[in-house]
Parts: structure tokens; sequence; C-alpha cells
């Protein structure tokens, strides 16, 4: 075993809850610094991990002696200053999903690691869910070309004014909403079994409009639902909708229908599929945490860094979802069909 690669994680967010114990407790990784706008917040974060430094200033965190690598978990409009200082300090990135708010920050994010010649990974972690990779599998297997494909989300956690308070989430200036936490990755999810898509139409409401902050009430200016109609190229539709403010949530339900074949997976974490003239077969009950997918990323990140793999979730995988998203963006603003700009390979 090579020796592991010393990392900060920058937020206390995701960047608490899943990236920083993951690096813990993998034995590719070293956590050696974390970062918080709070300076006290740092501190308590790195007693906590046994992590030698907790900071708010972001300089002192690129300074640790041995720093290798720095993970950017903090709110989406903010990814481009962290990760491409980080990069131009020689630091390998691992860069949460978006890479960016719009396609300009994401291209600025992938030339500065590019230019660097470190390596770069987007945490594209949901595809990495058993269930997910599974139904990519399957649908690479038996669908063929797309007729119609459907995602579907359904959660509860902002039903009400006080069921989430108001973060950077709610704040559309920050780069929030639910299509930067959820619709990314299901655009990923598409792209990964059909490639490409040719246009976009999209509608995005914000159900619950106001919300209690530290300081008052604020208006929540970032959707909390979202429908998108994609037209694949060459044929074949796709809708991909959620709803965060449902009164009964439920799990996501994802149906592949192509010329070929059928993938479904279902409410209850069951893969079906099939070919024409088939029966579905079916898996599972299967596995849908956090902390394995990201696991997987995790060690693919060392993998490109240690053993120079391909990696996995790629930037150019970042490009192609940040174009896609863009799209959607202005097609919900100008009511209209709308043409990702095309991304070029690295
Ligand atoms: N891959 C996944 O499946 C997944 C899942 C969840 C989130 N994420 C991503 O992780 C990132 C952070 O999301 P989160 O849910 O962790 O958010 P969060 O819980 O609100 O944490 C955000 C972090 O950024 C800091 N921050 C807040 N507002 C800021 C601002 N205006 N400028 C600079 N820093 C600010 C916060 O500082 P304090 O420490 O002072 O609060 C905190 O450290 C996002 O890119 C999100 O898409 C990815």
């Amino acid at each position: 075993m090579e020796k592991p690669i010393k990392i900060a994680i920058v937020g206390s967010g995701y960047g608490r809850k899943v990236a920083l114990p993951v690096y813990a407790e993998l034995k590719e990784f070293e956590p050696v610094a974390v970062w918080s706008r709070r300076p006290e917040r740092a501190q308590e974060l790195a007693g906590e991990a046994g992590v030698g430094l907790g900071t708010a200033d972001f300089d002192e965190l690129l300074s640790v002696p041995g720093l290798e690598a720095v993970h950017v978990a903090t709110p989406v409009a903010t990814h481009v200053p962290f990760a491409v200082a980080a990069a131009e300090r020689g630091l390998h990135v691992m860069c949460e999903k978006p890479l960016a708010d719009n396609l300009e920050g994401a291209r600025r994010i992938v030339a500065a690691i590019r230019s660097a010649g470190v390596v770069g990974l987007v945490d594209y972690e949901l595809r990495m869910k058993q269930t997910r990779q599974r139904v990519i599998e399957r649908a690479r297997e038996v669908v063929g070309r797309p007729r119609m494909a459907s995602i579907s989300l359904v959660h509860s956690d902002h039903a009400d004014p006080d069921s989430r308070p108001y973060t950077w989430v709610h704040d559309s200036r920050l780069g929030g909403g639910r299509l930067q936490g959820y619709g990314v990755h299901d655009l990923n999810l598409l792209l990964e079994v059909f490639l490409d898509v040719e246009a976009v139409a999209a509608a995005t409401e914000v159900g619950v409009p106001v919300r209690e902050a530290d300081d008052g009430e604020q208006r929540v200016t970032a959707e909390d639902a979202y429908a998108l109609l994609l037209r694949f190229r060459g044929g074949g539709l796709g809708v991909v909708t959620l709803v965060a403010t449902a009164r009964h949530g439920r799990s996501d339900v994802i149906e592949i229908h192509g010329d070929e074949g059928t993938v479904r997976l279902d409410g209850d974490r069951r893969v079906w599929w099939g070919r024409a003239g088939e029966a579905l077969q079916s898996e599972g009950p299967l596995e849908e945490s956090s902390t394995e997918a990201f696991k997987r990323v995790a060690r693919n990140f060392w993998a490109s860094v240690r053993k120079g793999a391909t990696p996995d979730p790629s930037l150019e995988e970042g490009l192609r979802v940040q174009a896609i998203f863009d799209a959607v963006r202005t097609a919900d603003i100008e009511r209209r069909w709308v043409q990702p700009e095309p991304v070029t390979s690295p």
C-alpha cells in the first residue's frame, strides 16, 4: 500500500457529514485540515475528527506541510475561487457537483486543474450508489436507442417553512436550488446511458417562498420543484422531475424505455430489466448509502493520484452536465427550448 494522500476538506456541511468521515476511515487518505467560515467552528470540527488544523483562513489551509489534495464542499457559486486557488498551488482537487453555477465557471476550474497538471474529479457520487450503478449497467445492456426516460424524485424535507432553515440552498445568487442538489445527478445518470442531449425545456417553482434564518425571515429565490424535458440527439425524450415540498416522500423512481428493452428502478430500491419479448427480471432491494457511494468516488480519486487511473467521475463529465444545467436555466427563464453548448473533449 502506498502512502495515504494528505487531504484538506473545505466546508462543514457535506464536508463534515460524509467526506471527512470517509477520508478518515479509508487507509488511502489522511485528513490533515478542515475549513469553515467560522474559526471556532473549524477548530471544533478539527477537534472532533482528530485533524491537525481547523481554520477559516484558506491560505493557511493550503500551506499545511505535505498537503496533496483539497475537497471543495462549499456553496456552488463559491467553488471557482477555492478550486482554482488549490490547483494553482499544485494540489489535486475533488470538487463538489455541479462544478460551478455556470459553464464559464466550470471551464475556469477545469482549465486551472489541467494547466497545473494535477488530478481533478467532480463528486457525482449518486451514480455510484448501487441502485443507480445497476440501472446504468442494465440500461447499457438491454435498452438500445432511447424512446422515453423518466426520473421522478419526491421529497418532503422542504414541505414547511420551518422544515429546513434558510441557507445558501435557498439563495439563487449562491447557486442554491434543488436542481444543483439533485437535478444535476439525474442529468448525469441519463448522460451516462445516452451520451447526448440535443435540447431542453424546463420549468421551476418555489413552493415555500419564505423561510426562517438566524436573522429573521428570508425570501427563498432558489427552486424547490422542477420539471425538465429533454430531447436526446437522434430521437427519444427524457422527463426529469423533483418536488421537495411533497407531503409524502418516496424513494427515487427511474424508468428507461428503449427500442430494444426496459430498465426500471422502483420505489422499493429494486431494479427491473428485460429485452423486448422477455419478462422483466428483478434484483434488490439494493443498497443506497451516500457514504458507500462516496467511498467509491474517494477510492477512484486515490487511484488517479497514485496510479494514474482515469478520473471517475471525470471533469469532462462535469462539463457535459454543466452545459445541460446552463441550458436548463436559460430554458426556464426564457420559456423556450434551448440547445446545450457543445463541450469539447480534453
Ligand atoms: N455529492 C453530493 O451528493 C452532495 C451532497 C450534498 C452537498 N453537496 C455539495 O456540497 C457543497 C456544499 O453543500 P452543503 O450541503 O455541505 O452546504 P452547507 O451544509 O451549507 O455547508 C456549506 C459550507 O460552506 C460555507 N459557506 C456557506 N455560505 C458560504 C458563503 N457565502 N461563502 C463561502 N462559504 C460559505 C459554510 O460555512 P460555515 O462552516 O461557516 O457554515 C460551510 O462550511 C455544494 O456544492 C453541494 O452541491 C454534494
